[in-house]
Parts: C-alpha cells; sequence; structure tokens
C-alpha cells in the first residue's frame, strides 16, 4: 500500500510511514559527484570565521568518502575548488589551498588501506607547489589501489575543461590525424578531465543553493540531482544514504518511456 503512494508523498510523509529510507544493495549508483557548498555560510552561523567552515568540512569529507565506499559506489568525485574561487580574498583562498596536504596527511594511510584510488581533476598550473606535491604523492601511492575512486576537483571549471578537450581534438584535425566527421560524443567525453569515468549518476549539491556553478557541465546531461539544505559541514552518513534511496526511487528514462 505504501509503495502505491512513494511518488506523490514527501520524503517527510515517507519517513513517518515506512521510518528513515534505507539504500538497497542493487542499484548503487556508480558514480556520485557532489558539489561541498555551504562552509563559509555554517561557520558564520556558529559566529566563527569562514575558514573554520573549511576546517569543517575537511570531516565531512571523510565521512562522505567512508559511507560511498560502504555502499559499494565506484566513483565519487568532489568540488573542493572552482576556477572562479579564485576571485575569493586571498587569506582563504590560501587556507583553501592547504587543506589538500593537510586532508592528505590524516587520511591518506587509512585511504590506502582502504583501498581507495585517489585521482584529481582540473587544471594543475596555477596550483601552489605543496598543494600539488600532496595531491601527486596521493595520486601515485594510490594509482594501483582497485577500490572506490576518490576524484578531487581542485581548479576546476567545466567551460575550461570543454575549452581544453576541443582544443586537443582540434589539433588533431589540423594535424590531419582525424577528420571533423570523426567527431562524435564519445571521442569529447574521452578528452575530459574525467576520461574513463562513467558520467554521475547521481549530482548531490549542499545549503540550499540550486545550481551547477560551472560543474561537469558535459558529464551531468542525464544525472539525477539531489539537494539539500544541510550545509557541507554538517552532511552525515544519513544524508547520503538517502540521496541514494532517493535515486534508487526514481526513474531515469534519458527522454524514452517507461
Ligand atoms: C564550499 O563552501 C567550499 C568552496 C567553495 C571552496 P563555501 O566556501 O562556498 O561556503 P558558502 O557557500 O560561502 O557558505
Ligand atoms: C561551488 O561553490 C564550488 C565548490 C563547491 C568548490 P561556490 O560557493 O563557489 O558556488 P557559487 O559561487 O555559490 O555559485
Ligand atoms: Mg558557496
Amino acid at each position: 500500500m505504501i509503495n502505491r503512494f512513494r511518488s506523490w508523498i514527501g520524503p517527510k510523509e515517507r519517513e513517518q510511514m515506512s521510518g528513515p529510507a534505507e539504500p538497497s544493495a542493487e542499484n548503487v549508483p556508480q558514480h556520485i559527484a557532489i558539489i561541498m557548498d555551504g562552509n563559509g555560510r555554517w561557520a558564520k552561523k556558529l559566529g566563527m570565521p569562514r575558514i573554520v567552515g573549511h576546517q569543517s568540512g575537511m570531516k565531512a569529507v571523510k565521512r562522505a568518502t567512508i559511507a560511498a565506499d560502504e555502499l559499494g559506489v565506484r566513483y565519487l568525485t568532489l568540488y573542493a575548488f572552482s576556477t572562479e574561487n579564485w576571485s575569493r580574498p586571498k587569506e582563504e583562498v590560501d587556507f583553501l589551498m592547504r587543506l589538500p596536504q593537510e586532508f592528505l596527511a590524516l587520511e591518506l594511510e587509512e585511504l590506502i588501506a582502504k583501498n581507495v584510488q585517489v585521482r584529481m581533476m582540473g587544471n594543475m598550473e596555477n596550483l601552489p607547489e605543496h598543494t600539488l606535491k600532496a595531491m601527486r604523492e596521493a595520486t601515485r601511492r594510490t594509482q594501483d589501489n582497485t577500490g572506490l575512486v576518490l576524484n578531487f576537483a581542485l581548479n576546476y571549471g567545466a567551460r575550461r575543461e570543454l575549452v581544453e578537450g576541443i582544443r586537443e581534438i582540434a589539433r588533431s584535425v589540423e594535424a590531419g590525424r582525424i577528420r571533423a566527421e570523426d567527431i562524435d560524443q564519445e571521442m569529447i567525453s574521452a578528452h575530459l578531465q574525467s576520461g574513463d569515468m562513467p558520467d554521475p549518476d547521481l549530482l548531490i549539491r549542499t545549503s540550499g543553493e540550486l545550481r551547477i556553478s560551472n560543474f561537469m557541465l558535459w558529464q551531468i546531461a542525464y544525472s539525477e540531482l539531489w539537494f539539500t539544505d544541510a550545509y557541507w559541514p554538517e552532511f552525515s552518513r544519513e544524508h547520503l544514504r538517502e540521496a541514494v534511496a532517493e535515486y534508487q526511487r526514481r526513474t531515469r528514462r534519458y527522454g524514452g518511456l517507461k
């Protein structure tokens, strides 16, 4: 009976009727991408400087990683710093650029023990040397791991990624290696930084903002979207499980009929 009404009752009512939504072991999204937003507002709410929010957000990264791994998710992409975030005050940018090494100093051994493979996408060019060094070390030390792929989007912007991918294809055309007619969707996907990863099945954004902010524009064409008002430092295992449970109740139609 409850199942018949699942499509029109809200999550609150559903929870009252059947307890908190629990994801099933089947139909787990292969790739979850998260726009980790709201660190600054979370700190402000507590009367603290914005950087306290970023610091606390690191713990949420750990929680999300463990929860995703536990569910059997294959790829977790986390939007950590956008190409537009450079426009923030220098002190905040400097603080954010120190977080990867701080996070990895604390967590790398455990990530290795959990067979997690760390990857990074974004523009490496303007990153400080200390940030790059930490990311490179993590990538190198986990490259042969076969478990969850933890992919950090750092200094990442989807439009820039597309421009670079298209330039590379154009060079192949110029050099006569391929013809313009050979360009297809697979070729464009392969020239993006997400490379061999499948497109995200589920895109999560925290903090109540309902926008994409230049994140994976090409890859999210058919992703399911899930938003929560929770600020990123508040994001818990339960949030991820709730998002996955909701994902599992949806019907992906890709323009067809079901
Ligand atoms: C997300 O939190 C972290 C980054 C974008 C680097 P914000 O820093 O955007 O926090 P709000 O959105 O200002 O609250
Ligand atoms: C998006 O959050 C970027 C990251 C989470 C890294 P922003 O806080 O930068 O996005 P806007 O400015 O609110 O769109
Ligand atoms: Mg924000």
